[in-house]
């Protein structure tokens, strides 16, 4: 890949993670505020944390955008904020178990695309983002921690499809320090161009 097309997938990629960021903000309050009896204080309290978090990505993710001269996707800004919107209603209707099992999942795709964008930045020459890019994947990996332990405490999980594992938080840097190496993605990182 040259670095030309690397930061053209890179662009892409970011906006794809900026809006995702608004729907995960949306999704999480909607999710905070379905959970209201005192039980699950500790829930919404976790929540209230993942969803500062998400807004803190999003303003990460526009500053990197706008070093590369770009800005989010008006279009997909607006499916995100609809998606969000109807995640965060769902969980009002979803129960307990479904809200934390698929928010688990989304995590983890998190967690993938943003080493998949220290990566492409790294192929860009933008070498100065890869460490920002990594740490929103640690957090990220972190989220999915919080809420698969969460799914884990349901029955449901036994009969549930399990998502990849994650692996260690340290592989999230030390299969990118490989990959600096070697220059070749690991098979889950494997990215399809975006155009
Ligand atoms: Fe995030
Ligand atoms: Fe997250």
């Amino acid at each position: 890949m040259t670095p030309g097309a690397a930061r053209d997938e890179l662009i892409r990629l970011l906006q794809m993670a900026y809006s995702g960021e608004r729907a995960a903000a949306y999704a999480y309050l909607g999710h905070a505020r379905s959970l209201s009896r005192p039980k699950h204080a500790a829930d919404r309290e976790m929540l209230r944390s993942v969803l500062v978090d998400e807004i803190r990505h999003r303003r990460c993710v526009r500053r990197l955008l706008r070093q590369l001269d770009a800005d989010g996707d008006p279009r997909r800004e607006r499916k995100m904020r609809r998606i969000g919107l109807t995640i965060g209603a769902f969980c009002r209707v979803g129960g307990w178990y479904a809200p934390m099992y698929g928010a688990g999942k989304l995590e983890r795709g998190n967690v993938a695309e943003y080493e998949v964008a220290a990566r492409l930045a790294h192929l860009a020459g933008l070498d100065d983002m890869c460490d920002t890019l990594l740490g929103l994947a640690e957090v990220e990996w972190d989220h999915e921690q919080l809420f698969r332990s969460c799914a884990e405490s349901h029955w449901l999980w036994k009969v549930s499809p399990h998502w990849s594992d994650t692996g260690p938080r340290a592989d999230i840097r030390s299969t990118f320090a490989e990959f600096m190496l070697t220059g070749a993605p690991e098979p889950k990182l494997r990215w399809t161009p975006l155009r």
